[in-house]
């Protein structure tokens, strides 16, 4: 079966394995070799093999990695960067002019807010923070003719709030503007915004696609042609590309997704049990929780409920931070979506930059990427770190 074929008529963990790439036809070899080379040999001038000629403008073990996220994705094109943060800057550069404007989450991810707040602004693009799990709020906050971009997080970071994707995907297109989905925390086995009517779907690669917090990446996936072309030349005229090693890394991650996502869930839902009815624990914040206001939406649009949980504690501040340092198999440390479980007090670490904005976290709350360890041992730690 071809790669094509795969896309359309495999299931997903089908495609995680073959979609991007076919054994390779010199060698037969059945993983994509990591080609570290930055040029090509050309058969006469502009004889080009396969495309190939500069590794910035393309390299095979990019390529096959590109072609997996878009199949896993649901898309048509995929790109790979060096960060999430690299291709979040590469889109929002292709797609927006100066004198334009983009409504962002109200607790984007911190590194998101810094980018449009200290960067993008500085350029000429202004931003609006709304609260995403509202619809009218977004629409409230959209400016006629100039808004070209609605920014989506869904589970948010650290606060797991909930975005209605195909309800926001309505309002961003009747203002002709563009949705984007940055999918980060739901990864595409969870969530696939594209066939809820996204127009890009935005990733830190370095979290769940890779899942093995041994590589920081990104990338970008679309379904429309016309925004692939300019991602495409953005991509290669900003330069900010994944390498052929750090591709390899993301796109063997892939593979695993399913199963790693799935114990991740597995995971969560007992830590979760165990947070609601430890005494300290003031509030246990998680999507899969029925009290959660964005339990519905989630429910209809995201397979499972995430391997990210956040709880709030009742001693405040210090007692969090307490928690946070005294905890042995939870690693205190940013990122998330590893195959270790990790613990962090946002306020601190991951938001300080949000701090004194419209966007700071409770400092009594705490985040937890919970890993794949066995969920007993997991929870034997949290009860330690609280006594
Ligand atoms: C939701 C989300 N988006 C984007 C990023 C940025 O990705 P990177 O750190 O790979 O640049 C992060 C990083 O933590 C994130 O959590």
């Amino acid at each position: 079966m071809s790669t094509q074929e795969h896309r359309s008529k495999s299931g997903f963990e089908t495609r995680a394995i073959h979609a991007g790439y076919e054994p390779d036809p010199t060698t037969g070899a059945v993983i994509p070799p990591i080609y570290a080379t930055s040029t090509y040999k050309q058969d006469g001038v502009g004889g080009l093999r396969g495309g190939y000629e500069y590794s910035r403008s393309a390299n095979p073990t990019r390529t096959a990695f590109e072609g997996a996220i878009a199949a896993l994705e649901e898309g048509e094109r995929g790109f790979a960067f060096a960060s999430g943060l690299a291709a979040e800057d590469t889109l929002i550069r292709a797609l927006c002019r100066p004198g334009q404007h983009a409504v962002i989450p109200d607790d984007a991810y911190g590194g998101t807010y810094r980018l449009f707040d200290k960067v993008e602004r500085v350029w000429g693009l202004a931003h609006t923070p709304a609260a995403l799990s509202d619809p009218d709020a977004v629409r409230a906050a959209i400016r006629p003719g100039e808004t070209k971009l609605v920014w989506v997080e869904t589970p948010t970071n650290p606060l797991l709030n909930i975005a209605d994707i195909e309800a926001l995907a309505a309002v961003a297109h009747e203002a002709g503007a563009l949705l984007v989905v940055d999918n980060t925390f739901a990864s595409p086995y969870l969530q696939q915004p594209l066939t809820l009517g996204a127009d890009v779907v935005v990733h830190s690669t370095t979290k769940y696609i890779g899942g093995h917090s041994d590589v920081v990446g990104g990338a970008l996936v679309v379904r429309d042609l016309d925004l692939a072309e300019q991602i495409a030349f953005h991509q290669n005229s900003m330069g900010a590309v994944a390498g052929p090693f750090d591709s390899f890394l993301a796109h063997r991650g892939l593979k695993t997704l399913a199963l790693r996502m799935d114990r991740h869930c597995d995971n969560a839902e007992r830590i979760v049990a165990f947070l609601q009815a430890h005494p300290e624990v003031s509030q246990v914040i998680y999507p899969g929780l029925p009290e959660h206001p964005g339990h519905a939406v989630a429910a209809r649009q995201m397979r499972r409920f995430g391997g990210m949980v956040s709880f709030r504690v009742a001693g405040g501040e210090q007692a969090a931070l307490e928690a946070c340092r005294r905890t042995e198999v939870f690693t205190l440390g940013e990122s998330l979506g590893g195959v270790e479980s990790l613990i962090e007090h946002p306020g601190r670490m991951t938001h300080a930059s949000v701090s004194g904005t419209e966007l700071e976290v409770p400092e009594d709350l705490i985040r937890l990427s919970v890993g794949i360890e066995d969920a007993e041992h997991l929870n034997a730690d949290l009860d330690r770190a609280h006594g």
